[in-house]
């Protein structure tokens, strides 16, 4: 299928073009964990099938995979080419629509969503960026919709544009849009085995 490049302005150079050099290994990396696995806190608060999920800065689609198998209409947003081709060609399920998107403004994705997750990507905007974008994730949610967000913690690494953000932070972005917190677990170790990295899970009602 035909794909086209996103210039993510908002992804910032440094990220993309480690995205984009790397996206083979990382695929390795971000493949040898499964869905339930990583997203453990979040398997309760999944709205039952159907019902429409997007999945923002999906990687190379181990989640939007997952999440497509549980019988969700899956829009997974991926602003690096590079990681979306690896993407389609691990998981080749039609019922994935790909799109070529970024945060802070999301301006080609059209809710409302059930689920929006963003999985370890909170960590590479700033705090401006981080200020609408939460403005945005809200205004794509449906009206009891939840929106997941795992957070990374820990120095930021030296090659690509990367914040530790705060839970606390985080939280009283949401709340300022109207986004109830529902579930909190931090301090959770690293899958990949970096022991100077720590994990949270939040996860937002509308
Ligand atoms: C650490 S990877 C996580 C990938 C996947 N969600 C996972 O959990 O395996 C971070 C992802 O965020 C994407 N990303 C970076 N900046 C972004 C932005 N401004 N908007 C959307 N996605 C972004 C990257 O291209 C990359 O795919």
């Amino acid at each position: 299928m035909a794909d086209e490049q996103h210039h993510g302005h908002f992804v910032g150079p440094g990220a993309q073009r480690y995205y984009a050099e790397s996206a083979d290994r990382l695929a390795d990396q971000y493949e040898s964990l499964g869905f339930e696995d990583a997203h453990q806190a979040f398997l309760p608060l999944l709205p039952p099938s159907p019902a429409t999920a997007a999945d923002i800065g999906a990687g190379t689609g181990r989640d939007a995979a997952a999440l497509a198998a549980r019988g969700y209409a899956v829009t997974a947003v991926e602003p690096v080419r590079q990681l979306r081709q690896v993407a389609r060609r691990l998981h080749p399920d039609p019922s994935i629509v790909w799109l070529a998107d970024s945060l802070p403004t999301l301006s080609r994705l059209r809710g409302p969503f059930d689920l929006i997750l963003l999985s370890a990507v909170w960590m590479h905007l700033d705090e401006a960026e981080r200020a609408r974008a939460v403005v945005r994730l809200h205004e794509l949610l449906a009206p009891a919709g939840h929106l997941l967000l795992s957070l990374r913690h820990g120095p930021p690494p030296t090659d690509r544009r990367m914040f530790d953000v705060s839970d606390e932070e985080t939280i009283t972005l949401a709340a300022g849009t109207g986004l109830r917190l529902v579930h909190r677990t931090s301090g959770s170790g690293d899958r990949l085995g970096r022991s100077h990295v720590r994990w949270s899970s939040l996860a937002f009602a509308r």
